[in-house]
């Protein structure tokens, strides 16, 4: 009996199908839009340049120009950062699915900014462009894990949950792909390179209004049940839905006996205080494990290893990313969330120090850029084995209903500021250090790896009533001996619904 239930929630339908691609495909442009900046830099610094001379009829000086190029980069973080803090209130307001859809204004004039900037010669049109592309990944985000946490499957939600790291991973690939010289990345088309953003967000808006909002926003916070129902039921494919919705009822009276969760309140209340912690720190050892260095430097970095055509050795990067996603979509649910982070956490750790020891050789043994690439090979494997993908999901495990807005907002807002620190700060912390930089990753992935062991507790086959009740009503003292204890100890009921 219990398998035959087991296996009815396992199903899925062609609605939960649709609704996922649909949804991240905010997240293949989230990864698109990192990756894109990369290779055809200098093709657009020279149209800075061009712009300068037209303007003022003299070249743009060397520092005029890295100041305008930092900028366009790092402005694409400064705007992720401040869309990310609003994500609470937007899907509150505007429910998921429609803040969604409304979201792709950002994308569309985004795009059109950057895609317009050489015919207007305005460096100001893409600086702008990329802050406001930028606030639509910072919402992305946010609203792409909330919306899939909440209608995946208990037994899926790790799976489906990484999707969006797939799709932002395919999407860096795309990008470094389409912007070789020989594609997209000329003098002549990377308007089309950097506008071609807005493709994704037109079958986006096309396929939103098909896809259910989330049952669980629309029972427990909008209190309209019969709407929750039919969304189970498209989601699902089953006409059956009543365990579900007593599972999000269980859920609602929780909620219902607390008061309305704000940000300040989930530093201020006992109940919120660690699983906060959690999911900041967990988002910062995505960001300051030094992938982006990795992604925003990878040619640079490549180049400075002596490897041969960096940048192929840059797409390589890209591709191992994407396996190694489809590796850790794989096992996620089979390994839990805690057993893969810390597997990644101490792989990225150990890549760390073996490129450090390969660039110190590097003069005296030519062979070592073989070993440096490997090793960055491997960092990046590692990373999406487990820090990639689990800290943009975890987030929305850890809470229930009502703080998890607040909580999305505060997380996604700690990655952005990390991911700007290191996208601003990496070039000169590793002029600074030469070959050593990467031991400075080695030792906060230790910190990391130490923290994880500690802290943080297994969610894989738990539904979010059952999570969040480990945090809020037990003691302090059965918590924390709860978060200490290996996963399978903590897999409740819920773990039969897993993949195993
Ligand atoms: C994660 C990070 C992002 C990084 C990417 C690399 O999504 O949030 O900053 O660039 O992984 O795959």
């Amino acid at each position: 009996m219990n398998h035959c239930l087991v296996s009815e929630q396992n199903r899925t339908s062609g609605t939960l199908a649709l609704s996922v691609f649909t949804a991240v495909l905010g997240s293949l442009q989230f990864g698109y839009n990192i990756g894109v900046i990369n290779a055809p830099q200098k093709i657009i610094e020279a149209d800075y340049n061009a712009t300068w001379v037209h303007r003022y009829g003299e070249p743009i000086s060397s520092r005029t120009l890295t100041t305008l190029w930092s900028l366009s980069v790092a402005i694409f973080s400064v705007g992720g950062m401040m869309s990310s803090f609003t994500v609470g209130v937007v899907s509150e307001w505007l429910g998921r699915r429609k803040a969604m859809l409304i979201n792709n204004m950002f994308a569309f004039i985004g795009g059109g900014l950057m895609g317009m900037a050489k015919l207007c010669r305005s460096f100001e049109m893409m600086i702008l462009g990329r802050f406001v592309i930028g606030a639509y990944c910072g919402l992305a985000s946010g609203l792409v894990p909330m919306y899939v946490g909440e209608i995946a499957p208990t037994s899926l939600r790790g799976a489906l949950g990484t999707l969006h790291q797939l799709a932002i991973v395919t999407g860096i690939l795309i990008a470094q792909i389409l912007g070789l010289e020989s594609l997209l990345g000329s003098e002549d088309l990377w308007p089309v390179l950097v506008g071609v953003t807005v493709l994704p967000t037109v079958l986006q808006m096309g396929l939103l209004p098909f896809c259910p909002e989330s049952p669980r926003f629309l029972y427990i916070i909008r209190c309209q049940e019969h709407h929750a129902k039919s969304g189970l039921r498209r989601l699902t494919g089953r006409q059956e839905v009543g365990d579900m919705l007593a599972e999000m009822k269980e859920e609602k009276r929780r909620m219902d006996m607390e008061r309305k969760v704000s940000i300040p309140e989930l530093f201020r209340s006992t109940m919120y205080r660690q699983p906060i912690a959690i999911a900041i720190l967990l988002q910062l050892s995505q960001q300051l494990s030094g992938i982006n260095a990795i992604f925003y430097y990878s040619t640079s970095i490549f180049q400075k290893a002596g490897v041969q055509s960096p940048v192929y050795a840059t797409i390589g990067a890209g591709v191992v990313n994407c396996a190694f996603t489809v590796v850790s979509l794989f096992l996620v649910e089979r390994m839990g969330r805690r057993t893969l982070h810390m597997l990644g956490l101490s792989g990225m750790c150990g890549c760390a120090v073996v490129m450090t020891v390969a660039l110190s050789l590097l003069d005296s043994v030519p062979w070592m850029s073989y070993i440096s690439m490997l090793a960055i090979f491997g960092f990046v494997a590692f990373f999406e084995v487990g820090p990639g993908p689990i800290p943009w999901f975890f987030v929305a495990e850890l809470f229930s209903q009502g703080p998890r807005p607040a909580a999305m907002a505060v997380a996604g807002f700690a990655n952005w500021t990390a991911n700007f620190i290191i996208g601003f700060g990496f070039q000169y912390v590793a002029e600074l250090c030469g070959p050593y930089v990467f031991l400075i990753f080695a030792a906060l992935l230790l910190f990391f790896l130490v923290f994880t062991f500690f802290r943080v507790p297994e969610t894989r086959g738990k539904t979010f009533d059952q999570i969040s009740s480990g945090f809020g009503h037990a003691s302090p003292d059965i918590m924390d001996m709860e978060l200490d204890k290996p996963s399978t100890e903590l897999d409740y009921l819920g773990a039969e619904g897993s993949l195993n």
